[in-house]
């Protein structure tokens, strides 16, 4: 698009999505119209008033709405795929805090943050909930590139004050929420990406601390995100650090950082008990179901298809660099994967995932934590992936439906042709 901001324009092409997560909408040959950076409908034929409109013509490509990842750590992109050998509390301690130590270097940082932004961008991934460190510069950085790349996030600068190595301590909760405080009001100019709280774990945060972040939330309506119920170590940890709570979620819900006013994203839930579902439910919170990263730490498969009949919100995130890919393509493979085995391992009473319901906690699922995101229904903010499939050689006519199953398993970011966030061209490698 020859100009960047135009928000009103038509694209043509097999328009995929779930509206709900039984079945796919498929509209072959179809319109999807964008008006400012709203999605106006899909449609078989194009109806007079969009005719004026410019119509970018992707012929046989899919087009889907944006993927959309609900827990990644940016600082951690740096040494994924190293060092999965280790449980949780000891991959904390050997592997991942020892890295983000480095992000009080802004160099460092920098560096780091314009490889990962340059990789998400290049991804299929429209909209993201990510962590940094407890670094202001450094996450300040990590905003602003994302900013300038056209990425739709929330970011969180990490809270942590207790259990941690001394260099990546916050100096005590006064401090803490001081400075968290600051950082809130310098990213208050940042358009597309936004500040979330971020409590990394009730391991790593004092009473005192998520008191005082309590208070910055009520004060300034964040939404929060953290960890829970993620590995049976870390479970029986917060017992012993928590001892007059019921369960885990109980620990958040103390400080009222658990759902209800305060938009909440909890990743992982491999074992959450049915008390903590209840609170999950009752409350709103989300869960970013996380598989590559559960299977790499061996923490365990989350009971996604509970969680769903539930009525719980569920979303798909990578956990970088508990989980080594970016790709959202990969945690819908591993979603369904993971669910087999938990099936046929642990639990027939629950059904392995289908291909749409992956493909909606991928879209919806993780886009309603954004309002309307993640669908092409009217109204919905436009975010839109267009799939190129053609080098990924068959001898058979395949259907749409069985060209988007086999994209869950074998799309790579070289096939994505095209990528809108909100209305806005992220990149376009044909027009
Ligand atoms: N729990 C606390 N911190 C982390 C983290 O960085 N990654 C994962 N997977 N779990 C955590
Ligand atoms: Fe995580």
């Amino acid at each position: 698009m020859e100009n960047k901001d135009r928000k009103n324009y038509v694209l043509k092409g097999n328009v995929c999505y779930t509206p709900t997560r039984d079945k796919f909408c498929i509209v072959e040959n179809g319109y999807v119209v964008c008006k400012e950076g709203r999605c106006a409908g899909v449609y078989e034929t194009l109806p007079q008033e969009y005719e004026s409109l410019p119509c970018m013509d992707y012929g046989d490509r899919l087009i889907f709405p944006g993927l959309v990842d609900l827990h990644v750590h940016a600082p951690q992109y740096a040494f994924r795929g190293i060092g999965m050998d280790l449980e949780l509390i000891d991959w904390l301690n050997t592997h991942t805090f020892a890295e983000e130590q480095k992000y009080q270097s802004l160099d460092y940082a920098k560096n780091a943050y314009e490889i990962f932004c340059e990789d998400l961008v290049q991804s299929a991934t429209t909209r993201a909930c990510i962590f940094g460190t407890i670094h202001t510069e450094a996450t300040l950085c990590l905003m602003e590139l994302l900013e300038q790349s056209g990425m739709s996030a929330y970011v969180g600068k990490v809270n942590m004050d207790r259990n941690s190595p001394e260099d990546l301590c916050e100096a005590d909760w006064k401090q803490a929420a001081e400075d968290t405080e600051k950082w809130i009001l310098q990213c208050e100019t940042l358009e597309h990406v936004k500040p979330i709280l971020t409590p990394r774990f009730i391991p790593s945060c004092s009473d005192a601390l998520m008191e005082a972040l309590s208070k910055l939330q009520k004060q300034y309506h964040l939404p929060i995100q953290s960890h829970l119920s993620e590995n049976l170590g870390e479970i029986q940890w917060v017992k012993e650090l928590c001892p007059d709570t019921s369960c885990y979620g109980d620990a958040y819900q103390k400080y009222e950082m658990f759902g209800g006013e305060c938009p909440t994203i909890m990743a992982h839930c491999v074992h959450s008990t049915e008390e903590e579902q209840r609170m999950m439910k009752e409350q709103g919170v989300f869960i970013a179901h996380c598989p590559e990263s559960n299977t790499n730490l061996s923490s365990g498969i989350a009971p996604v298809r509970r969680y769903l009949e539930q009525g719980i919100s569920v979303g798909l995130g990578s956990d970088v660099a508990a989980g080594t890919s970016l790709s959202m393509f990969r945690a819908m493979a591993m979603a369904i994967q993971c669910s087999k085995l938990r099936w046929r391992l642990t639990d027939q009473s629950l059904a392995p995932l289908t291909v749409s319901e992956a493909f909606y906690l991928a879209t919806k699922g993780g886009g309603a934590f954004f309002g309307k995101a993640g669908s092409f229904e009217k109204g919905y903010e436009f975010d839109a992936v267009v799939l190129d499939d053609a080098e990924i050689r068959s001898p058979r006519r395949l259907t749409v439906k069985e060209r988007i199953e086999r994209l869950l398993y074998l799309a790579e970011d070289r096939h994505i042709t095209a990528k809108y966030i909100c209305g806005r061209e992220i990149f376009s490698k044909v027009f």
